[in-house]
Formats: C-alpha cells, sequence, structure tokens
C-alpha cells in the first residue's frame, strides 16, 4: 500500500494537468474493432448516485471538466431513457475546437446521444429532439408502441428497432458495431449500467468522487436483481484542490487494453 499524492490538480490556477495530457490519460485503446464501453459517473462519498433526483449537485468543476473531455473522445453517448428523462438531456454541443480536433481525428464533429429504451416514452418536443445538432439514435424494441416511435422518427431521430422486447446487451453492441461506433461512452444509468455488467460488456468505469455526503434514499451508480462481481485494475486517480477524485478503472481481458 502506498500514499497516492494529490499530485493532478486539475482546476487550479497552477493546474498541472492540461487537456491534452487529460485526454492522453483516458485515451480509448487505438482503432477498436468493436464496441469498447467506458462508463462515467458521479457519486457522493456515500455512495449516493443522485441528489434531490438528479446528478447535477454532485457535479464539480473538475467532474464537469471531464465530463466534456469524455464526450470529445467519444464517437457515442449511450445513455437509459431514465437519465434522458429525469436530467432533460439535449443533445452533445462540443465548441468549434473540439469539433476540429474530432473532425482531425478522423470522428464526426459532434457525438450523437444514443437512447436505449422499451417504452419509447421520449417527448418527440423534449430537448433530446429539439435541443441536438445531430439526430439522437433510439434503440428500441418491438414492445414500443408504434404510434410513440412514428412520432420520434417523424420528430427527426434514427430509430433502431431490435427484434426483442427490450434491448438486449448483444444487440445494443450489434447496433453500435454496424455503424461503427466504437469509442462509446456511456452515461448510466444504474439500470443500464446493472444490465451491462451482468452482461459482462463494461470494459471501463470512470468514477468522480464528489466531496460530499448526502444520506437519504439515493441509489448507487449499478444496480440489478442479482450481483455481478467484476474484478477492476486501478488505471489512475486524480484528484482536485476541492476535494474532488476521479478515478478510472479498466477490466482486464485477453485481447483488450
Ligand atoms: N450520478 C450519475 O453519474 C448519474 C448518471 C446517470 C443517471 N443518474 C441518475 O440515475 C437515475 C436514473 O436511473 P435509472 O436506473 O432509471 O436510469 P437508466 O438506466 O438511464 O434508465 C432506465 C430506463 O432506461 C431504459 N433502459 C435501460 N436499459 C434498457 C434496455 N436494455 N432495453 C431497453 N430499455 C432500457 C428503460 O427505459 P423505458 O422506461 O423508456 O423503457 C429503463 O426504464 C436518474 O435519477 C439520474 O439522474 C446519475
Amino acid at each position: 500500500m502506498r500514499a497516492i499524492d494529490n499530485e493532478g490538480f486539475l482546476t487550479t490556477a497552477h493546474s498541472r494537468l492540461h487537456d491534452d495530457e487529460i485526454r492522453e490519460l483516458y485515451a480509448y485503446p487505438t482503432d477498436p474493432s468493436s464496441p469498447w464501453i467506458r462508463m462515467n459517473f458521479v457519486s457522493s462519498i456515500d455512495g449516493a448516485v443522485t441528489s434531490d433526483g438528479t446528478s447535477g449537485a454532485l457535479g464539480t468543476p473538475a467532474d464537469r471538466r471531464l465530463f466534456t473531455l469524455l464526450r470529445e473522445l467519444a464517437d457515442v453517448v449511450v445513455v437509459g431513457a431514465g437519465t434522458v428523462r429525469s436530467e432533460n438531456y439535449g443533445g452533445a454541443k462540443p465548441d468549434a475546437a473540439t469539433r476540429d480536433r474530432r473532425l482531425a481525428r478522423g470522428q464526426a464533429s459532434v457525438p450523437p446521444i444514443a437512447v436505449v429504451t422499451t417504452s419509447a416514452h421520449i417527448h418527440p418536443r423534449s430537448r433530446l429532439l429539439t435541443d441536438t445538432d445531430v439526430p439522437p439514435i433510439v434503440i428500441t424494441g418491438r414492445a414500443a408502441p408504434e404510434d410513440r416511435v412514428q412520432a420520434l422518427v417523424a420528430a427527426g431521430a434514427d430509430v433502431v428497432r431490435v427484434d426483442d422486447d427490450a434491448v438486449p446487451t448483444s444487440a445494443l453492441l450489434a447496433s453500435l458495431a454496424e455503424r461503427n461506433l466504437n469509442r462509446v461512452l456511456c452515461e448510466g444509468g444504474p439500470s443500464l449500467f446493472g444490465q451491462l455488467l451482468r452482461d459482462d460488456a463494461v470494459d471501463e468505469l470512470c468514477l468522480t468522487t464528489s466531496p460530499m455526503l448526502i444520506a437519504g434514499s439515493a441509489g448507487r451508480i449499478a444496480s440489478s436483481p442479482s450481483s455481478s462481481p467484476r474484478p477492476m485494475r486501478r488505471a489512475h486517480v486524480l484528484a482536485d484542490d476541492d476535494g474532488t477524485i476521479l478515478t478510472r478503472w479498466v477490466r482486464e481481458r485477453p485481447g483488450r487494453l
């Protein structure tokens, strides 16, 4: 055991970590040929995934900085419909310099948001469809009512219907791979994370620990009916001077990172 010093300050005036260094620390494997699933969550010290129903109050400057940088590196942002509804998701809005860097790396200038939903219960006038520069991808199954699906298509969504009632992990990965969206950033929520863990599809977790205690009845970052223990390797630990801790955990498997 050894002490980890606070070298990795992120937001102080004398910050030692520059954006390029952070991009390097969070680089995806080079040219992944299948979806690499990176989860990103923020939680309180006592493990709460929300404060008053959303994650907003858990955010810190370091977390927001990382959130933006992780979106910059991703081909697609995957999220469960529960999170889209509670957090009122809109599209990713990279600035001009970020778009240029993405294009230079051979990526689309803006990563689409891909929403996973059984019910297709997403309002066609919600920010997901109206406050976005690129069409969202809605991945749903046979159980979704046809009128909701058609309303989403009419509102501009790229709807993928898989041949199952919900969206099995295999079908989700296949839909992303078909579109060559292999650098996947999954922003939750806990139910989708639980399913991906159960199916052993999670390659890494980027976890921000926000310097606060919350108590209450908030859930954890992953939830599922049964447990799925997955040993992870610590890739790095970064600290900010306000107490925020940023960790990256990677699942080791043959043929992967
Ligand atoms: N702290 C953080 O970093 C963080 C991150 C994300 C979310 N959150 C919080 O987590 C809460 C939401 O939790 P949640 O567990 O409900 O989130 P979730 O996983 O985003 O949403 C669950 C919903 O997503 C859809 N879904 C998920 N997996 C699916 C699958 N395989 N096939 C089809 N549909 C699927 C279903 O939508 P339908 O009901 O439409 O069928 C399901 O009801 C919110 O309060 C949010 O603020 C926190």
